[in-house]
């Protein structure tokens, strides 16, 4: 799998699989049962760590789990987070640790935020590294959100994400992710955008869509979201429950309506 690809799935209508992973055995298995994109996520401050936010999470975390990553794949393409305060300060410092995070094994780096990011997008995508973007609640800003909240729930927020995305692609984000997004807005920005739009809690009409893998397989300790399918009930192992999730997202039967936010 490669940018390139992952555009033609676009292009075709076929949706993308993505899901997070933090090691080489569930990467191997994700992998296996036909992920297209795997997101090592700063979100491993959660599942991993016991953390109530990302914000605890490291450059070195990120470094190490990508690493890990990176040894069970074959196929999947890599997207790793940069984590909180790794690449706020100026272009030259998101390049600097992108760079570290691409040694590791990462084929992409994400980074939060629209408008403020549009530089740095596009010092690292002329620089030779590729960048998703991630819109709507960014969990790095939690605490300015007072929450984890949908996001854009008004015509001026919507308007701006819009153009918040059309800007990042336009600075050569190859990727977005939207998160907790109304799925009407959602569904206007993939199609106002060539770059595969992947949501999360944004509807069913993106490119794509992504989970937390411990959310789907529903092993994480604390309260899951809303938008959640734990894809192990009715499955017999964790590798067929990966393989139905692909499944669902490609017939377009996950997310439903329960998932989203109208
Ligand atoms: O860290 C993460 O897992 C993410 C996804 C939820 C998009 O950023
Ligand atoms: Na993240």
């Amino acid at each position: 799998m490669n940018l390139l690809a992952l555009q033609q799935l676009k292009e075709r209508g076929e949706k993308i699989a993505v899901l997070t992973s933090y090691d080489a055995s569930f990467a191997a298995l994700s992998d296996k049962a036909g992920v297209d994109v795997l997101l090592v996520g700063d979100s491993l401050g959660m599942t991993i760590q016991g953390h109530t936010s990302t914000l605890p999470v490291s450059l070195r975390d990120m470094e190490y789990h990508t690493r890990c990553v990176a040894q069970g794949v074959q196929q999947a393409f890599i997207v790793t987070d940069m984590p909180f305060g790794s690449y706020q300060i100026n272009p030259e410092q998101a390049f600097e640790n992108a760079a570290l995070l691409m040694a590791a094994g990462a084929q992409m780096v994400k980074v939060e935020g629209g408008n403020i990011m549009l530089d740095t997008v596009r010092f690292l995508v002329e620089r030779g590294i590729p960048v998703c973007g991630h819109l709507g609640l960014t969990p790095q800003s939690v605490h300015q959100f007072g929450g984890y909240r949908v996001q854009a729930r008004d015509e001026a927020a919507a308007r701006q994400l819009l153009e918040d995305a059309k800007a990042l692609a336009a600075a050569g984000a190859g990727m977005l992710v939207l998160e907790m997004v109304p799925t009407a807005l959602a569904a206007a920005v993939s199609q106002a955008i060539k770059i595969p739009v992947i949501g999360i809690g944004a509807g069913k009409y993106c490119d794509g869509q992504v989970l937390v893998l411990q959310d789907m397989l529903g092993i994480y300790a604390g309260k899951s979201p809303r938008f959640v399918r734990n894809f192990m009930q009715g499955a017999t192992s964790i590798e067929q429950a990966i393989s139905d999730y692909v499944a669902a997202v490609k017939a377009q039967t996950f997310p439903d309506t329960e998932h989203s936010f109208e």
